[in-house]
């Protein structure tokens, strides 16, 4: 099989403290090897063995391709007038998804599919070479299966999110339909999801709800994650933790018991800055929790409603420039923290054996991410070896 040499590489981010500086695994001056997709050789650019390719990455900065681990893309039809009446004045409110559901059922598969395939690609071009998907804009037997069925198209990180909001023929009636999501809805949609998750909060569902419907999918072999305290305080963190969750996610309102058990679990905190900032709302403090010792991921939450954002830069620039985040900090959380939250140990990282997912920076460092907030700054975006 061909080898590819990508030599003088000014910056080689690993993300293994093991290879070089730091928890980025710094190397300067770095060579990298891609043999079948993946990385065989890390090192010095002068110690590099020979290959039959080789491409000459001269005062550029390399980084792991972007773990996008929180997104919302099976859906039909934007909500503009949505946002422009929140930058009038209007509040978000978890009620908001009910306008896309509606326009989701009339879709079809063919036109759902396009609209997502649109946006993972939009996202690649960005750097983001692993993303997750979830449902959620179904909400019915036959509309929730069929978005996993199209997001399994796209992804292996699939994510059943029947438990997004309660749907208007079942207002009044939320333990029911929470019945419905137990009884039937996992069922049909265990051959497509990897994941379970709640939106557990105001307008959404309870944490009693949310723990009945995360027990119903762990028991059918789905792994639990949650959508926890966007909107306001509440048990969402602790329910987390309680059920092992490998994120929770948003979490912009938490407490210090909230901090403890996050920092004594395996559980992820998972910060969306393009909720805060499509939301107009006030961002979390990351460094509370990561001075605290919490592992925190950083994603995108691309949905029609909240986030409208498919750009992993965009949200290390925010991350830290509004929630405190050093640029070091930011990049691990966009790479490392999105493989952790989403359980995966094969990216995130690029040490020998990891795959060949990766980032050519048009700068020297990383550092330019935020210091170059707008800019687009990928040069070149690689996945399973491939330059795309
Ligand atoms: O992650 N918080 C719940 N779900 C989405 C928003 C969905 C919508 O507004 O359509 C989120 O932000
Ligand atoms: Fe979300």
């Amino acid at each position: 099989m061909s080898q590819t040499l990508i030599k003088n590489i000014h910056l080689l981010v690993t993300n293994d403290p093991a290879l070089g500086k730091s928890e980025l695994g710094l190397i300067e001056n770095a060579g990298m090897v891609i043999e079948n997709g993946k990385i065989s050789w890390v090192g010095a650019s002068e110690s590099a063995p020979t290959a039959e390719k080789t491409i000459d990455a001269a005062g550029k900065a390399v980084i792991p391709g972007f773990v996008d681990s929180h997104n919302h893309l099976i859906f039909a039809k934007d909500r503009a007038t949505e946002f422009s009446a929140r930058m009038k004045g209007e509040n978000y409110s978890a009620g908001g998804i009910a306008t896309t559901v509606a326009a989701t059922r009339k879709a079809s598969d063919d036109d759902l599919l396009s609209n997502a395939s649109r946006l993972v690609h939009e996202g690649l071009n960005s750097g983001t070479t692993t993303v997750e998907i979830k449902s959620g804009y179904g909400l019915t037997v036959k509309d929730e299966s069929r978005s996993l069925h199209i997001a399994k198209q796209l992804t292996d990180e699939t994510t059943f999110l029947g438990a997004h909001v309660v749907p208007s023929e079942y207002k009044g009636r939320a333990d029911e339909y929470v019945d419905l999501i137990c009884e039937q809805m996992i069922t049909q949609v265990r051959p497509y999801a990897k994941w379970i998750d709640v939106f557990c909060d105001k307008g959404a569902f309870t944490t009693e709800q949310a723990r009945k419907i995360l027990k119903a999918g762990v028991a059918a072999g789905l792994k639990p994650r949650l959508h926890a305290n966007q909107l306001q305080q509440g048990d969402g963190i602790a329910l987390g933790v309680e059920v092992g969750a490998a994120s929770v996610d948003h979490v912009s309102h938490f407490n210090s018991q909230d901090i403890e058990k996050l920092a004594a679990s395996k559980t992820v905190a998972t910060l969306l800055p393009g909720a805060e900032f499509s939301t107009r709302s006030i961002y979390p403090d990351a460094r509370r929790l990561i001075s605290a010792g919490v592992k925190v991921a950083l994603a995108s939450d691309c949905n029609p409603g909240s986030s409208y954002t498919t750009n992993m830069p965009l949200m290390i620039a925010l991350a830290v420039r509004e929630m405190f985040f050093t640029p070091e900090q930011a990049l691990w959380s966009a790479t490392k923290g999105g493989a952790l939250a989403l359980q995966r140990d094969d990216v995130g990282h690029l040490a020998v054996g990891a795959r060949a997912d990766f980032v050519i920076l048009k700068e020297s460092s990383y550092i330019h991410l935020a210091y170059r907030p707008g800019v687009n700054l990928i040069d070149e975006v690689w996945q399973h070896g491939k330059r795309i």
